[in-house]
């Protein structure tokens, strides 16, 4: 978390002033760290330089075209769960030979789009979508790679919303199915199965339930080749948790070290899809101090950003470190508020009960570890414009995303006919 920290009593990005930004973008607004995007993917790779292995950033975690051309360019792969994210990976210049597609249900026009840029993967997860993804193949004349994703049924220790490895999970399909799914694959004329993929939960702070998924999987492969089926990829998800607080995640390194464990001597080409561990520390949202308003018993900092804009504090009760840009002095007294937002909501909550130097109203705030899952699940709520975001490069900016207008926002919607006339 170095690239943003504070220089003579100033948070920084880089070498940036987080207050330069304010200043001429307005608030709030995302910032991320082009320093801390290239560290956080060269201790991935590194971690897994020995091992033949596609990288293949799972693009929902930040999709902004910027981010993913940054990662793109030190050699990223991509993660990718819709056309939107497939057309957004081939934007920002990530080759069609390295993106997977995955997720649960994809429409027969993702398929058809898809195919049609000749991505590395489809990962599968059903026979039905088997089924649809066949024909889809052969009405344009190719043929699809698939892997097939199975779910392992091991709990990831993570919050219940973002684990998906259990079999009540919705995630792929049961193992006892593997084989009939595999020569069902080989029936079928526009199917070509290359191996199995797995992705257990999001956010996980312990190696153990990597180790065990991984494994169980591997025995998978194993059977599935005395059967006598071609398994030659091996997709293991992504997962691997941040430091938000006080965790000790796995180093990249260590988790690599678990792969390796579990595939080594198999000859399988591996496909890894790291999201959150690549962008998650690269980014903070920084929001302004509207008031500081005192109740009886609470003292509440009114932020201008809200749960629209960063949802992972009101739908996972996600802790978010929460620090002012200009730095207090060391002996400034630190009392509890509940950070909110101006949401008509009680759950547009940052924080409860956090201690914090007394605010001012116009005081900039910068909410840490919000690259991951922060701009890319923000909605209009509230007819709040999605918020601008900002990506740094040592000491120069450049706004990545526009703050919309209303004129943008008041005209995405229409009339119809019979009210064109007016409200009377
Ligand atoms: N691959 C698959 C198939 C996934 O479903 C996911 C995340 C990833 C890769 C990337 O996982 P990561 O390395 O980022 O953990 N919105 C939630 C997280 C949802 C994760 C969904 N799947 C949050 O803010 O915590």
């Amino acid at each position: 978390m170095t690239q943003f920290s504070y220089r003579q009593g100033a948070l920084h990005a880089e070498t940036v002033p987080l207050a330069t930004i304010a200043a001429s973008v307005g608030t709030p607004f995302y910032c991320y760290s082009t320093a801390a995007l290239t560290s956080a993917w060269q201790a991935f790779a590194n971690a897994f330089a020995g091992q033949d292995a596609t990288i293949c950033f799972a693009l929902k975690a930040n999709s902004n075209l910027a981010v993913v051309r940054t990662l793109a360019g030190l050699g990223a792969g991509a993660d990718v769960v819709s056309e939107g994210e497939l057309r957004r990976a081939l934007a920002a210049g990530v080759p069609a030979g390295r993106i997977v597609f995955s997720g649960v249900g994809k429409t027969r026009t993702e398929m058809k789009a898809a195919l049609g840029a000749g991505i590395f993967q489809l990962n599968v997860e059903s026979l039905p979508e088997l089924e649809a993804l066949s024909e889809v193949a052969r009405s344009l004349g190719v043929v699809a790679d698939i892997a097939l994703r199975v779910n392992p049924d091991v709990d990831a220790g993570t919050h219940h919303k973002i684990s998906t490895g259990k079999k009540e999970n919705k995630f792929g399909i049961d193992f006892d199915h593997a084989r009939e799914f595999y020569a069902r694959a080989a029936a079928l004329p526009g199917i070509r199965a290359v191996g199995l993929a797995v992705h257990i939960g999001s956010q996980l702070t312990s190696l153990e339930p990597f180790r065990h998924a991984f494994k169980k999987t591997v025995r998978l492969v194993e059977a599935l080749r005395a059967d006598g089926h071609v398994v030659q990829r091996l997709d293991l998800g992504g997962g691997l948790g941040i430091v938000y607080r006080d965790e000790t995640p796995p180093d990249p390194a260590g988790y690599a070290a678990i792969v390796r464990e579990a595939t080594h001597g198999l000859g399988l080409h591996l496909v890894l899809e790291p999201g959150r561990a690549l962008v998650g520390n690269a980014g903070v949202l920084v929001s302004s101090v509207l008031y500081v308003k005192s109740g009886l018993h609470r003292r509440f900092v009114i932020l201008d950003a809200a749960m629209n804009d960063l949802m992972r504090p009101s739908l996972y009760d996600a802790w978010h470190a929460i620090e002012p840009v200009t730095q207090p002095g060391a002996d400034q007294r630190h009392e509890p508020f509940d950070v909110v937002g101006p949401v008509c909501e009680t759950g547009d909550t940052f924080a409860t009960q956090r201690q914090l130097v007394l605010p001012r109203a116009g005081d900039l705030m910068a909410i840490r570890s919000a690259g991951a899952y922060g701009a890319v699940m923000a909605s209009g709520y509230n007819t709040r414009p999605l918020i601008p975001e900002v990506l740094v490069d040592g000491g120069r900016f450049a706004v990545i995303r526009h703050r919309p207008s209303f004129e943008e926002i008041l005209a995405l919607d229409h009339m119809p006919d019979w009210l064109a006339g007016g409200a009377g």
